[in-house]
């Protein structure tokens, strides 16, 4: 099957992008309309077009994106619905692109879009990725970054070089270009948890055996256009999920180390609900596990909620609903853990390897149970 080319369009001089550039974007209303005039300021005689990949922002930014895509055609959106989340906004917008290449950026003007063309041209040539650096030849990230987060920068590269093998100057920079058909081969074996995109294509394409060729420039990060960050604590948390699900080698998820870490958390409220319920609640001691077990669960449903599953948090009334399936998913393995346990402990008295055996039973059966009926995909 062949498709027709011959069309009115053709006539009209539309011609198929050579480069889609994909913008991720949440609140970024009074950004947009100026970076697609620096966009084509840029390319003026290359074709490409910019697709935003918006999630249902509150300040209508997608809505702005659409009407400025009636009269310039190679600006569109996409818009989603009920979703959060960096990462699978990109993998969705690049996804979108039947262009070779294709780049995504950040929409408030922090990334200097002028290094564009020399990124294009390292791409069609020999590299794979091209990514736009803001610590190549000892640049610093200047206004864009305050200390705190350049040197929580620098820990967070040390461990990405890692995961990925590379030695790249800035693993964490979110603005890059790649052949598309190099993401296509990586594409289905992409985490869409999390801010970390570009270190996922680069270590992903590295575990299947086909490590990209990549090329970096440099760039000055600049201080933010209009609106504000949505870099928080969380995003730090699920990178490291990220980079532990990556030194894996993708078979264990990120969110199955995050939610392992909360039950690990768990541990200790577990500990000092007890604690205080015998001690000073003067609990007996099977009322005291009791209560101190429902406190345990409580929290690590809430952050559950919060970290590993930020990207389809429970509000409002499923939140509570939520809770009550976490409990009664939670329970199976409370009781089965204490029969395996005391199996171990009866075969061998070996108590911490019972101890350790129950609690690894306990985490696996909730993680796989509560993807099922509490965070359902
Ligand atoms: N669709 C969508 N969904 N877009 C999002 C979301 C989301 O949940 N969160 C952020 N964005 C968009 C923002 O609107 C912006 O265009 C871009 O992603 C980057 O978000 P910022 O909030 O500006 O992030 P930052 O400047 O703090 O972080 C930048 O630097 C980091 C390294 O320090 C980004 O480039 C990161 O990718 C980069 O790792
Ligand atoms: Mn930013």
């Amino acid at each position: 099957m062949s498709v027709q080319v011959e069309s009115s369009q053709m006539a009209a001089g539309w011609s198929a992008p050579k480069l889609t550039i994909v913008v991720p974007t949440f609140n970024e209303r009074g950004n947009i309309e100026l970076l697609v005039e620096k966009l084509e300021a840029v390319f003026p005689t290359t074709p490409f077009e910019i697709i935003f990949v918006d999630d249902n922002s509150p300040d209508g930014t997608a809505e702005l994106a659409k009407d400025i895509g009636k009269k310039k055609p190679w600006v569109k959106c996409i818009k989603r619905i009920g979703r959060r989340g960096l990462s699978s906004a990109c993998v969705e917008g690049i996804s979108a692109s039947n262009a070779p290449f294709v780049a995504v950026m950040d929409a408030d003007h922090q990334h200097d879009e002028t290094v564009l063309p020399q990124m294009l041209a390292m791409v069609e040539a020999d590299k794979d990725l091209v990514l736009a650096s803001r610590f190549l030849d000892g640049r610093s990230a200047g206004d864009g970054l305050t200390k705190f987060r350049e040197t929580a920068s620098n820990v967070a590269n040390w461990i990405a070089n890692l995961v990925t093998g590379t030695k790249i100057t800035d693993p964490m920079t979110g603005f890059f270009m790649l052949k598309r058909e190099k993401f296509e081969q990586v594409a289905p074996k992409l985490s869409d948890e999390g801010f970390k995109i570009l270190l996922d294509i680069i270590a992903t394409a590295r575990n299947m055996g086909k490590p990209l060729q990549i090329g970096e420039v440099g760039f000055t990060f600049r201080a933010r256009h209009d609106g504000e960050s949505k870099m928080s604590p969380l995003i730090a948390v699920q990178f490291f999920g990220l980079a532990l699900s990556k030194m894996t080698g993708g078979y264990l998820p990120s969110s199955f180390f995050l939610f392992a870490a909360v039950g690990g958390i768990g541990v200790f409220v577990h500990l000092l609900a007890l604690t205080l319920a015998s001690g000073w609640l003067g609990f007996n001691f099977t009322n005291a596990q009791l209560f101190a077990t429902i406190v345990a669960m409580t929290s690590n449903f809430h952050h559950n909620n919060m970290f590993t599953y930020a990207d389809r948090q429970l509000r409002g009334l499923n939140y509570w609903k939520g809770l009550l399936s976490f409990y009664a998913v939670c329970a199976i393995p409370a009781i089965a853990n204490v029969s395996v346990a005391a199996f171990i402990f009866e075969q061998n008295s070996l108590f911490y390897l019972a101890a350790i055996a129950g609690i690894i039973i306990s985490i696996v059966f909730n993680y796989a149970m509560t993807r099922i009926f509490t965070w359902r995909a």
